[in-house]
């Protein structure tokens, strides 16, 4: 970006991230930053994109529920240095305290908001490289907006240079009108920086050190203060409440959606796809409506996915179907089938060519390569081998009100309709199990295994116990018809 630029580029930088606001818009118990947009806090796309940077160190100002904040910060990235805001109020102050924190550092000083997450590194390179080019004491990044209302006016003089910013609270009717709105992120050179932060007064609507100010400072102490309008409004989205986090999340999904279709994945529906900036898609995936891809989800070449599912910390080989289900830390083998309607939880493993298939639930569970549980089952702490075909209905009762136990389904079992594994119990290779058994007992290879009583019929018990119904009526109608139809046969023969 600023190649031709070495001499400036060589200038140290450091990144001061404010987030030690209340975040009280949001109206929520969660500090503000911490609120997660494309599967990351917000906090956590700022430290992404400062980093993209490679400044010279990164600063986090906290206050406001300090050590969780500061938790998921250095989590993230154990370089950050935290520095804590102390009762004096506003963004101004908040600048003090950790330029106060770099000493005589006479570098460039970017400053961002921990509650603009939507801003990429080329959109800041630009920035840093129009700051430096023009010796600028600052330079601020502006944004045109069609509704420019919560945010600071960017007044420019007739020159059409920067003056001041004014805040939404302390503007005139005429400046309110103005369209173009401070992004609350800005370049300072240290040293004017320094010498003028001890200026900020408390003279605005809410009482409180307004960095806005510096602004003015600056332009009134004749120093030149540059502005870069970025090319793209959205990327200055500021969130202060629950309707900009959601226009948030929209944009940045929007742009994911995008780069994944530059990138080959087919998306049919990018509205209702939802994909987390921590997930991966290898070309010739197909997405299909209202899917959620989230968190580590990896996802292989020729795969389908969707409509109607949501894969949380998933991986999903090469051309598997996953179809209107619901899967966390699952790993969908290559050519298998899920779904329509599963319910793949932690620890499932499906091997090639196997199928987790309709109103089926699965947990802590191996199924081997080929193998199939069809229909209408749970499957929870079991190991099924290869070529296995579990009947409709199979139950692994995994839990007998104490612990949880094993199931284990050797290869090339067939089990009937309607069965209950009740663990711990192994099932032998290439055995058998009849419809409705409940198998409780270790099945050898090759066994078949019965567990249900032989069936009895007592004849005539509906016409005795329940006369007069509708049932007795019928049963006596189709045992008229019979004994008919067999005199008939009687006579024919
Ligand atoms: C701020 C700007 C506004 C700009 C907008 C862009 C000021 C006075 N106003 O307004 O011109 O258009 O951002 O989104 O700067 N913070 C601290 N310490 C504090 C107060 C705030 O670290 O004492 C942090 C907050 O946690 C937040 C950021 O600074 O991350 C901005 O604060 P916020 O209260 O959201 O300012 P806005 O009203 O959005
Ligand atoms: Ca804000």
């Amino acid at each position: 970006m600023v190649e031709n630029n070495t001499a400036s580029s060589a200038r140290a930088l450091a990144v001061i991230i404010l987030a030690a606001g209340q975040g009280t818009r949001m109206k929520s118990s969660l500090p503000k930053v911490l609120h997660r947009i494309g599967g990351r806090p917000l906090v956590g796309h700022v430290l992404d994109v400062a980093r993209d940077l490679h400044p010279d160190g990164i600063l986090v100002v906290l206050r406001h529920e300090r050590d969780l904040i500061a938790e998921a910060v250095t989590g993230i990235s154990p370089e950050i240095r935290v520095v804590d805001q102390d009762e004096i109020p506003g963004t101004g102050r908040a600048v003090q305290v950790a330029l106060d924190e770099l000493g005589d550092f006479d570098g460039d000083v970017l400053v961002l908001s921990g509650d603009v997450p939507l801003l990429d590194a080329d959109t800041l390179d630009a920035l840093v490289a129009a700051h430096r080019a023009s010796l600028a004491a600052a330079t601020m990044l502006t944004a045109v907006v069609e509704d420019p209302h919560g945010y600071g006016r960017v007044i420019r003089g007739i020159d059409h240079s920067v003056t001041r910013i004014v805040e939404q609270k302390d503007a005139t009717d005429d400046e309110a009108a103005v369209t173009e709105i401070n992004a609350g992120v800005y370049v300072f050179q240290a040293e004017p920086l320094r010498a003028h932060i001890g200026l900020i007064g408390t003279a605005n609507a809410q009482g409180e050190r307004y960095l806005t100010d510096m602004i003015g400072l600056l332009h009134a102490s004749r120093l030149t203060v540059g502005a870069v309008v970025a090319p793209d409004a959205s990327a200055a989205l500021g969130v202060n409440d629950r309707v900009q986090l959601a226009q948030a999340a929209k944009a940045l999904n929007a742009r994911t959606v995008r780069r994944w279709q530059l990138e080959g994945v087919t998306v049919q529906d990018p509205d209702t796809t939802w994909i987390d900036v921590t997930a991966t898609l290898a070309p010739d995936v197909t997405v299909l409506p209202n899917t959620h891809i989230l968190r580590a989800t990896a996802v292989s070449s020729g795969a389908v996915i969707g409509p109607d599912t949501s894969l949380v910390d998933c991986e999903v080989a090469e051309n598997a179907t996953v179809r209107r289900s619901d899967a966390t830390l699952a790993v969908i083998g290559p050519d298998t089938h899920v779904g329509p309607f599963a319910y793949l939880r932690p620890g499932t493993r499906l091997d090639a060519g196997g199928k987790i298939g309709t109103f089926v639930e699965t947990k802590n569970s191996t199924i081997g390569e080929g193998s199939k549980v069809p229909h209408l089952s749970y499957i929870g702490d079991t190991t099924i081998g290869r070529g296995v075909n579990l009947g409709a209905g199979a139950i692994t009762a995994n839990y007998d009100d104490l612990a949880k136990h094993r199931t284990v389904i050797g290869d090339e079992v067939h089990s009937g309709s309607h069965n209950v594994f009740v663990a711990p119990v192994r099932i032998g290779d290439g055995a058998k199990t009849g419809a409705g058994a409940v198998i409780r007992k270790d099945v050898p290879p090759g066994a078949l295994a019965l567990s249900v009583a032989p069936q009895r019929n007592v004849d005539g018990w509906v016409e005795t116990n329940r006369p007069g119904t509708a049932a007795a009526d019928a049963a006596v109608r189709a045992r008229s018809a019979q004994e008919a139809d067999d005199g008939a046969q009687q006579e024919q023969g």
